[in-house]
């Protein structure tokens, strides 16, 4: 999965801006950058929900399942939300299970709390099989258990499937966790890319460092 030249300009002001990358299969990366460093909209492009600039060029990107950053749900049970990700009842029921869904599985999907919302999202998202899965904070407003699931979860998808998976998040721990490799966005631009621990224990880039240094504070 190949990516030249994106860009990506919003009312004048250039957001993003990456040379050229290649997504390989069966590896997670995990994208750290500040707020507004283009994290969600390198997502958005990449899953054609946002146009790059004219540039641009992505190849053979293959089917993309996309988790964005607001979780949405539509008017209806949560089980009903779920399996529009997908029609197989077995996999809904151990997604379900497994993300603690169980006793609200009847409940309407408004009423979920924040948390909540983002595991039946997230438990959406993985209801089918994809060549790039793209997950935009999945575990931002989650507690520490269901955090620790999902990060399961979303490792366990990403062997059984052999698809790439882009995991965007502000946590260095999680990254570490589940990550082959982490790509650092400054300012709509790759930083730093390359194996995550590296990366993290030893960054090469000041911009990186600094950013880093927040953490061992
Ligand atoms: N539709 C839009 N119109 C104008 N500007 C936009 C639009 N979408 C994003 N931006 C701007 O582009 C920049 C990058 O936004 P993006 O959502 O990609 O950041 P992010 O890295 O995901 O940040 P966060 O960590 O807060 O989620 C921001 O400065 C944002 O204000
Ligand atoms: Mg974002």
């Amino acid at each position: 999965m190949k990516v030249e030249n994106l860009t990506k300009t919003y009312g004048g002001r250039r957001v993003l801006s990456i040379d050229n990358f290649n997504f390989e299969k069966g590896v997670i990366y995990a994208v750290l950058g500040a707020n507004g460093s283009g994290k969600s909209t390198l997502a958005k492009l990449l899953c054609s929900l946002e146009r790059a600039d004219e540039m641009s060029k992505i190849t053979d990107i293959g089917k993309v399942l996309y988790m964005p950053q607001k979780s949405y749900c539509f008017q209806m049970s949560v089980m009903k939300n779920i399996l529009l990700g997908g029609r197989d009842e077995k996999r809904a029921k151990m997604l379900i299970e497994r993300l603690g869904l169980t006793r609200l599985s009847a409940s309407a999907a408004a009423s979920l709390s924040g948390g909540e919302s983002a595991r039946m999202a997230l438990a959406r998202t993985l209801m089918s099989k994809c060549d790039m899965l793209i997950l935009d904070e999945p575990t931002a407003a989650m507690d520490i258990s269901s955090t620790s699931v999902s990060e399961e979860i979303i490792k366990e998808y990403a062997r059984e499937n052999g698809c790439c998976v882009l995991l965007i998040t502000h946590s260095v721990k999680q990254a570490l966790r589940v990550a082959d490799e982490v790509i650092f966005l400054y300012e709509g631009e790759i930083a730093e890319w390359g194996e995550a621990k590296s990366v993290l224990n030893d960054p090469k880039d000041g911009r990186t460092r600094r950013f880093l240094e927040f953490y061992g504070a």
